[in-house]
């Protein structure tokens, strides 16, 4: 089997890139710990891994001003080419994005100061192979930021639990490859120990909590139910239960509110 074959596809959906707009919204604000947690300097190179449509790379991009360098790097085409459309339209010069999948190949253009994440890494099948290959774009004290969900239990917002019912679950992960999803680094042990095996040190974790106010369909829609793995005759009963699912977060006035729970990471290259 190759390298995450399952989220290759699940990411390169065009359904999935064309509503990737509208989910930004629920972790836009989420940017600037990230960026803080990395302190990018003038001049650096950073490579921003699992970049989707940009928006940390293009932020990272003005940190490193004058000089430096950013780097996009995101396993979807469509992703890409989203990312690259907003850096033209930004005029911003200093970033370019690559379509590769940073766990196993080699990527062009280091070596890199340091490496940033802003959910962009919980979905590597052999996650201790892929942060090793990782590191091995840093220069030596290299840096390594990245943010990452708490488990979904604290994250009472994720409609995945609510959409269960309707989804056949995935089949187990095949020998010697880890199950891949949102809240695959939700465990702090089991994540400090995935650095650590894969040649991380000084590695920190501080957990946050955001509260945001954005539209349902923020979360989720009709069209990305497909996405989620709904099949065409669940699909009336799963908007019935997303229905549900988003009634709990309902205000009295304006839009509803989500309580985020993530957790930002640190690490350095030795
Ligand atoms: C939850 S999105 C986060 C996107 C972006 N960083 C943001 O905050 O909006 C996860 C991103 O990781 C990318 N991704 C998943 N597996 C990857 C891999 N093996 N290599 C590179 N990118 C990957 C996906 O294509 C997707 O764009």
């Amino acid at each position: 089997m190759a390298a995450n074959e399952v989220e290759r596809k699940r990411w390169n959906d065009e359904q999935a890139v064309l509503n990737w707009p509208k989910r930004e919204r629920l972790t836009d604000r989420v940017t600037p710990y990230v960026i803080a947690a990395l302190a990018p300097q003038a001049g650096e190179k950073v490579l921003d891994i699992g970049c989707g449509g940009g928006k940390l790379s293009l932020a990272a991009a003005e940190r490193v001003r004058p000089g430096g360098k950013v780097l996009g790097a995101d396993i979807s085409e469509g992703m890409v080419a989203m990312a690259a459309g907003r850096a033209a339209e930004a005029k911003a010069k200093s970033v370019t994005f690559v379509a590769t999948d940073a766990q196993v190949d080699k990527i062009k253009g280091g070596p890199f100061d340091a490496a940033i994440s802003q959910f962009g890494v919980m979905f590597f099948d052999e996650p201790v192979a892929a942060f090793a290959n990782i590191r091995e774009h840093l220069k030596q004290g290299g840096r390594l930021a990245f943010a990452c969900w708490q488990p979904a239990a604290a994250n009472a917002w994720f409609v995945g639990a609510a959409m269960a019912p309707f989804i056949t679950p995935p089949p187990p992960p095949a020998p010697g490859k880890s199950p891949t999803g949102p809240f695959s680094l939700g465990d702090p042990t089991r994540t400090r120990g995935v650095l650590t095996e894969a040649g991380f040190v000084d590695i920190t974790r501080t957990a946050r909590t955001l509260a945001v106010r954005v539209a349902e369909d923020t979360l989720a829609n009709a069209a990305m139910l497909g996405f989620l793995g709904v099949p065409p005759a669940k699909l009336k009963a799963a908007q019935a239960a997303m229905d549900a699912h988003f009634a709990k977060f309902r205000q009295a006035t304006g839009l509803p509110r989500y309580e985020l729970k993530f957790q930002v990471f640190t690490a350095r290259n030795p």
